[in-house]
């Protein structure tokens, strides 16, 4: 057995052998990173902020459509399993596009969770978007004109970067991309650092991007979806054992949120966590065999799901979301090109989703994005409807799910893995 002391004196003496910069952190129990910034499409008035959903729902299908562009360049067409189908891209309806900027401008109530990382040596400070539906980092770069007052990544002042060959782009529906070079670099999350990590540097940012009060993305999901073609942040701190335990836990709420890395945060759930091997091994933590009920009626069953910490709501097939709402009293189609739809206010049902084992139920608060205008009485569900290319039987499950329980990422390999779910404390 080893002794701990003498851990801690040759850790010392490397530390004082090493340059210090370079030493990183290896975690043995797990690290809490705090997230904050709720998600939400409700204005503060209460109303459903219809202009800001239409531009969300553009920006998840474009998300995706690049995910299994990514997906069909990693691992050939044959891999684009399970009926998906890369759509062309999504846009913005004209009549929302570039309105002097001013919906985009309103920070108050981004839909986004976010938290610090650092990139270099020494460390650059950036705020993020942890997001478990895509698997590429990337922040803007010293060079970008058009990142707005985003911090920005300079690679000439770190120590540890190299500047890799090729090129990254994610286009966006309203005619706008993000684009930008590979570098490797250290990357420090939590105080967990690995070394040599991919990321993407850019050099252009859409306008959606440069009000975004996020600097860039974090992606948590599989190399299969990687554009970079490189494991992602966790996948390179396995690979360097850089954490004890190959899993990462979210929660998401109100307040006190945090991602922790290296394993679960006991004090953030309670009984067991009910796991589900991964359902396929195309890069998402993706789940079989769920199942949706309404006021403990069932609306729905033996379909897919991948669960996405970078989408507001649940997003579902267009069928699915159309015979799931036909279960609420008083629901009416409300958005048909972005699939939203609408129901009373005073009866919000009590929806909860199974995969065979336990009901996780969602809060009413969730499922309510807000009034259609304000006194109307009638309100905006959070489950909306429509094809991502997925599959047509594939529904995601973002944060209107996520707020509701403690949500557990296990690897156990390359393109395996483990989804957990647990009660909140
Ligand atoms: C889940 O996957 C692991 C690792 O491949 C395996 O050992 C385990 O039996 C699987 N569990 C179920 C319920 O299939």
């Amino acid at each position: 057995m080893f002794c701990k002391t003498t851990l801690l004196t040759i850790a010392l003496a490397l530390l004082a052998s090493e340059s210090v910069s370079h030493a990183l952190h290896h975690a043995n129990t797990g690290v809490r990173v705090p997230i904050s910034k709720r998600g939400t499409l409700t204005n503060s008035d209460g109303t459903f902020n219809h202009d800001k959903a239409v531009r969300e729902i553009v920006k998840l299908k474009n998300k995706h459509r690049q995910n299994l562009i990514n997906l069909q360049k990693n691992r050939g067409s044959q891999a684009l399993t399970n009926g998906a189908v890369i759509k062309p891209l999504a846009t913005v309806p004209g009549a929302l596009q570039k309105r002097d900027g001013v919906a985009l401008t309103d920070q108050d109530d981004d839909s986004l969770w976010t938290g610090d990382i650092t990139i270099g040596i020494p460390p650059q400070s950036f705020t993020i978007n942890f997001d478990t539906g895509s698997s590429d980092l990337w922040v803007p770069s010293s060079s970008c004109s058009s990142c707005g007052d985003h911090a920005k990544y300079d690679p000439r002042k770190s120590s540890t970067s190299s500047r890799k060959i090729g090129w990254f782009e994610i286009s966006y529906g309203d005619g706008s991309s993000v684009r930008g070079s590979p570098y490797t670099d250290t990357v420090t999350v939590g105080g967990v650092g690995v070394h040599g990590q991919y990321l993407a540097a850019v050099s252009k940012e859409s306008d959606e991007f440069a009000t975004d009060p996020s600097d860039g993305i974090f992606g948590l999901g599989f190399r299969a979806i990687s554009q970079l073609g490189h494991n992602p942040y966790f996948f390179t701190a396995i690979e360097q054992g850089a954490v004890s335990q190959n899993v990462f836990s979210f929660k998401l709420s109100k307040s006190g949120s945090e991602l922790f890395i290296g394993g679960e945060n006991q004090a953030l759930y309670t009984g067991g966590i009910e796991f589900h091997n991964l359902s396929s091994d195309r890069g998402f933590w993706q789940i079989g065999g769920a199942s949706v009920s309404v006021n403990k009626k069932a609306a729905g069953s033996g379909f897919e799901t991948v669960i996405d910490s970078g989408t507001t709501i649940i997003y579902a097939p267009e069928h699915a979301a159309k015979e799931f709402w036909s279960h609420v009293f008083g629901s009416k189609e409300y958005e048909e090109l972005q699939g939203f739809y609408s129901f009373p206010c005073n009866s919000a049902p009590e929806v909860a989703f199974s995969w065979g084992g336990k009901s996780w139920i969602i809060r009413p608060d969730d499922l309510n994005l807000g009034e259609i205008e304000e006194g109307s009485g009638t309100c905006v569900g959070a489950i909306a409807g429509g094809d991502l290319g997925l599959g047509d039987d594939v529904w995601l499950m973002g944060d209107t799910f996520m707020k509701n329980t403690y949500t557990v990422f296990s690897v156990y390999g390359e393109a395996a893995g483990a989804v957990g779910f647990a009660e909140l404390a």
